[in-house]
């Protein structure tokens, strides 16, 4: 299949959603000429144009299209065009109620925003194909044409009857027989017992807790139904354009979305990534996100989407300070991205996002967010034959899976304040933290070229996930594991014991008593930390090695961290600089080295290929040891204090660097040697 490289060519893709639609055609001129000074070469068209296309049933306004087509491809930008399947025109939830989705009360979502159709509606399918198939016949022979984008964050959830019927059949296609559906949800508890299928339903409101393994089911149902919407119309523009890859973008760390079945299924790998400027950690939840989708894609990923200042969609909206949209920018390319891209190229006056920047702001080609993006622009085109197409080698895993985030958010748990997704946040902030660089992976993937393999949080792990882990162990692989993980099985059944009886030996675990949750602002005291959120009363095996034990409480002198040979089990969350100390400290045991030795705090380093990226995450200057020589590939562009410079001289590839460099405010640097 075409990937990504069939499109950069070298290059790294730099443009936005540009919606010009919206905008009289001078404009349009204007926005090419400031694309073509900032250097973007993409753009993404189309992705909520279907109403401008077919405003009445059936017919096909494509004039102004064309027109935006030529224009791009006679100005060398390349465009990404969507199928504007995301957002149905009023007319078809008009003349089409069958297309609108349906809440867990049974009440319709309206048209008047977006994304209001129906995953399961046949109808809103037929539509969709349809225009699909046109989109790809008119446009899949046009030169400006280099990938496709199917609709756009597929995440709407579905709980009508024509819902019900699907949920029914990818039931049936899964268990084959009602007994087998009765036995896997334990129907036998509270007389929910299934006699006939017409029983089945997607779980809507109820008066008390609903049966999780439904509940399980209908979100790994619901990811299929979206899934199904997105192939049935890859496969209409693959048929057109075999030779053009297909990508549809994620949310980041989006809940209704199997990423690692939907990233099987894409050409490329694509994602929206919104950090808050004022978050302490959002470069760290960018790390993750990042991590998380380089890993998905196996490669290089495209950012498909970020902000170029302020969203408009948080209580309240921060711009990003100078130089942040740059340094996130190249964090991104860092980790892998060979394509940074925005929502959207120019600033709306109208509808829901006015307030949503653009890479063209409401000040326009003078205001500090356009020149910001030109800069940007020109840095990654003195990078990107260097990076495009680069590859990153991370001798840590750590593993996430959403089936196990899925079941672990159910209601009625031991503890409502553990979030599956915190807690792998909290994870990889610690290894973040200690500069050392991870992929993601799932529990049954092959871990046998990591040096080191974390599990923040697996409540539930099929068996095989469970081989895998034993034989990556036996294989000489160092194992950590957090708290609540290796409970349930794939139907959400407690494993005998609260834990797989495998997992509880491997770690050196006889018996797990009870789990002992922490009120939020609890600590439990531990030797040398303190614990939060968890705790746990196990009693350990005689081969076990107690690293650290509870004190004090009615937990005292009981295992807290605990290993036998290279499996190590965690039953708190050490506090942030614990959890740090501890995981550098096994990673060291496990030969998986820091990027750098002795790096400041704020700075983060990434290998690219045989590049290294050093990024200042902080407002002051800072100096960075870098043993040797080396070209800094950014410094030709700057001569200010926002970027690395040197002790040498510039250079038509970049600033001789020796043994050290002065990384301003937000400033990155991009080393050769
Ligand atoms: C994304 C979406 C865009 C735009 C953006 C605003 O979720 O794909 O269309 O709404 O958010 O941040």
């Amino acid at each position: 299949m075409p990937g990504l490289d069939t499109v950069t060519n070298g290059r790294i893709l730099f443009g936005g959603d540009y919606n010009p639609e919206q905008w009289p055609e001078e404009t349009w001129r204007e926005d090419v000429r400031l694309m073509k000074d900032a250097g973007v070469n993409s753009v993404t068209l189309g992705v909520f144009s279907w109403s401008r296309i077919e405003p009445q049933p059936g017919a096909r306004e494509f004039g102004w299209l064309d027109r935006l087509m030529d224009v791009m491809h006679a100005h060398g930008v390349g465009v990404v065009l969507a199928t504007p399947t995301a957002s149905p025109p009023p007319w078809v939830g008009h003349l089409h109620p069958d297309t609108l989705p349906v809440d867990q009360d049974g009440r319709t979502e309206w048209w008047g925003g977006r994304q209001h159709f129906s995953h399961s509606s046949a109808t809103y399918r037929r539509l969709a194909a349809a225009i699909t198939e046109d989109l790809a016949a008119r446009y899949g022979g046009h030169p400006a044409l280099t990938m496709w984008h199917i609709n756009n964050e597929y995440c709407t959830y579905d709980w009508g009857d024509e819902a019900a019927a699907r949920f029914r059949h990818w039931l049936r296609a899964r268990y084959g027989t009602l007994d087998a559906l009765n036995e896997a949800w334990g129907t036998a508890f509270w007389s929910q017992g299934y006699g006939d299928w017409a029983e089945v339903h997607t779980p809507r409101r109820a008066h008390y807790l609903k049966n999780p393994t439904q509940v399980l089911d209908f979100k790994r149902f619901t990811s299929d139904m979206l899934l199904e919407c997105f192939t049935a119309e890859r496969d209409i523009v693959r048929r057109a354009t075999p030779h053009l890859p297909v990508t549809s973008n994620f949310m980041p760390l989006w809940a209704g979305q199997d990423a690692w079945r939907w990233a099987a299924e894409e050409d490329v790998v694509s994602v929206d990534l919104y950090p808050d400027p004022r978050d302490p950690l959002g470069a760290q939840h960018g790390a993750l996100v990042q991590d998380m989708t380089r890993s998905q894609a196996r490669g290089p990923w495209m950012l498909m989407e970020q902000a170029a200042g302020p969203v408009n969609w948080r209580g309240v909206n921060h711009p990003k300070p100078r130089g942040l949209n740059r340094l996130w920018s190249l964090q991104a390319v860092a980790r892998g991205a060979d394509a940074v891209c925005y929502f959207q190229w120019r600033q709306s006056r109208q509808g829901a996002e006015k307030f949503h920047s653009g890479m063209v702001g409401h000040a326009g080609e003078e205001g500090r967010t356009y020149q910001e993006v030109k800069r940007l622009g020109a840095d990654l085109a003195r990078i990107s034959a260097r990076v495009a197409g680069r590859h990153t080698v991370n001798d840590i895993a750590v593993l996430h899976d959403w089936h196990a985030w899925w079941a672990s958010s159910q209601e009625a748990r031991p503890s409502a304040h553990v979030e599956h997704a915190d807690v792998l946040h909290a994870w990889h902030r610690a290894l973040w933290e200690s500069h050392l660089t991870t992929d993601v992976a799932h529990p049954e993937h092959d871990l046998a070229g990591y040096k080191l393999v974390v599990v923040p949080q697996l409540y539930l792990l099929t068996d095989t996930a469970i081989d895998n882990l034993l034989a990556y162990v036996r294989g000489g692989g160092t194992l950590v594991s957090g708290f609540l993980t290796g409970v349930a099985d794939e139907d959400d059944r407690v494993r005998p014991g609260g834990m797989d009886a495998r997992l509880r030996e491997l770690f050196g675990i006889r018996t797990l008593h009870e789990w002992w949750p922490l009120d939020p602002g609890e600590h439990a005291a531990c030797d040398g930390f303190r614990g939060t959120l968890w705790s746990e009363e196990i009693e350990e095996t005689d081969d076990a090695v107690v690293e650290a034990s509870y004190r004090g409480g009615d937990l005292d002198g009981l295992p807290a961290v605990l290993r036998r040979d290279r499996a190590w089990y965690v039953s708190t969350l050490p506090e942030p600089g614990s959890l740090r100390e501890l995981l550098a400290r096994i990673a060291a045991g496990a030969g998986a080295a820091p990027v750098l030795a002795d790096l400041p705090a704020r700075v983060e380093a990434v290998r690219r290929g045989d590049l290294l990226f050093l990024l200042n995450h902080g407002r002051e200057a800072v100096t960075v040891e870098v043993p040797g020589t080396h070209r800094n590939l950014l410094a030709d562009t700057d001569t200010d204090t926002d970027t690395g410079t040197g002790t040498g001289t510039g250079t038509g590839t970049g600033a001789e660097v020796t043994d050290r460099i002065t990384l301003g405010r937000y400033g990155v640097a991009v080393l050769s040697s």
